[in-house]
């Protein structure tokens, strides 16, 4: 019952000259159940999406559907959803219970049936033993599950999740994150979660919708992103640290990147003016393979960065910045020396040079 349908939507910001566009047309299907996480970077039009999802911002052109319904006119109240922000106030003079309460008591919800869906939702979220405390007497990790747990008691069609995490320490981040996606997997209700963390995008979607400025990128699952990235744009913000990015020609078996010839695997799939993309974990080190290949690509090393079971080796490639990731048990590159990089055929990515899109 909870899918919903973009079609065509559309969004500008104020009137006449003075207006803004900020969505520019965007065609999206979330089945039922699905959990889809919308990622891009600040000011690409993700919580205007997400808000006039939920109607608290007015769609200017387009179609918006939950569960088969057109909403575009339905208030917000009236479209069976539930919302947790980043700024997820709790009210401070009211226990975890009343908080949770809250919601369903100006729904005028019978008090049994309050009590009965407050405390299966704590149970979910291990809040049990905290139903009698005030929000300050809680940490940030448990704030937020009584945030989501307001969420959950209404028990809508669709939840809605604009960054709910960005106000959590890097540990409690990951943790919270099995958590939702734990709750998805009992509750199955339809999601969509805003991030600009690609990272947090990355482990929580089914699939993910790639934006920027206004527009949709990509809609993929994080594999079908990963590794197929649609446009140059998703190829660098998808992955960490992202994937090395080439602007050269291509001749014949070759690639020029400034003056300098790159030998490739294999052909490239046109001649002319391209961007190569390469992940850091893509690029084979000479030294670590131990077997020679035809292609041979120089890296002057910078700096080497050591992560634990990896290692970033940061340097120059024809004059370009680039990374490459090795494993953190081989013997660390020092600045100053030169690798010899090779490159599996099936590891490169090809984008047309000026519009982006991939072409091989
Ligand atoms: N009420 C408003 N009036 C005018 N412009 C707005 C308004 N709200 C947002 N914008 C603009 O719309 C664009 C999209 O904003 P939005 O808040 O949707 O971005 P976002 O992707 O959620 O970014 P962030 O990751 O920083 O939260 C931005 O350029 C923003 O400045
Ligand atoms: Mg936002």
């Amino acid at each position: 019952m909870g899918a919903i349908s973009l079609e065509g939507v559309e969004k500008t910001y104020g009137q006449g000259a003075k207006g803004v566009k900020v969505i520019h047309g965007v065609d999206a299907a979330i089945a039922d159940g699905e959990f889809v996480v919308i990622v891009g970077p600040s000011g690409c039009g993700k919580s205007t999406l997400l808000r006039m999802v939920a109607g608290l911002e007015d769609i200017t052109g387009g179609r918006i559907s939950i569960g088969g319904r057109v909403v575009n006119d339905v208030d917000p109240a009236d479209r069976d959803i539930a919302m947790v922000f980043q700024n997820y106030a709790l009210y401070p003079h009211f226990n975890v219970f009343d908080n949770m309460a809250y919601g369903l008591r100006i729904r005028k919800v019978p008090k049994p049936e309050v009590r009965s869906r407050v405390e299966k939702a704590a149970a979910t979220l291990e809040l049990s033993h905290l139903l009698d405390r005030k929000p300050r007497q809680l940490s940030g990790g448990q704030r937020q599950r009584v945030a989501m747990g307001r969420a959950i008691v209404r028990q809508p069609q669709v939840f809605l999740f604009d960054e709910p995490l960005s106000n959590l320490d890097a540990k409690l981040r990951a943790q919270t994150r099995l958590e939702i996606q734990k709750l998805h997997r009992e509750l199955g209700i339809t999601s969509l979660f805003v991030t600009h963390d690609q990272v947090e995008a990355m482990t929580l979607a089914q699939r993910m919708i790639v934006m920027n400025a206004g527009r949709i990128e990509q809609i993929g699952t994080p594999e079908e992103v990963y590794a197929t990235p649609a446009t140059v744009f998703v190829a660098g913000f998808i992955g960490s640290p992202p994937m090395n990015l080439l602007r050269g020609d291509a001749e014949g078996s070759g690639f020029r990147v400034g003056g300098i010839l790159l030998p490739l695997p294999g052909l490239a799939p046109r001649t002319g003016a391209l961007t190569l993309g390469l992940r850091p974990e893509h690029a084979q080190w000479h030294a670590e393979t131990g077997t020679a290949t035809s292609a041979h690509w120089p890296l002057q090393v910078e700096v080497v960065e050591m992560l634990g079971a990896e290692r970033l080796v940061h340097g120059r490639l024809a004059g370009e910045s680039f990374t490459l990731r090795i494993d953190g048990t081989l013997p660390a590159p020092q600045a100053g020396q030169t690798l010899s990089l090779s490159a599996p055929v099936d590891r490169l990515h090809w984008f047309d040079a000026e519009r982006g899109s991939r072409v091989g």
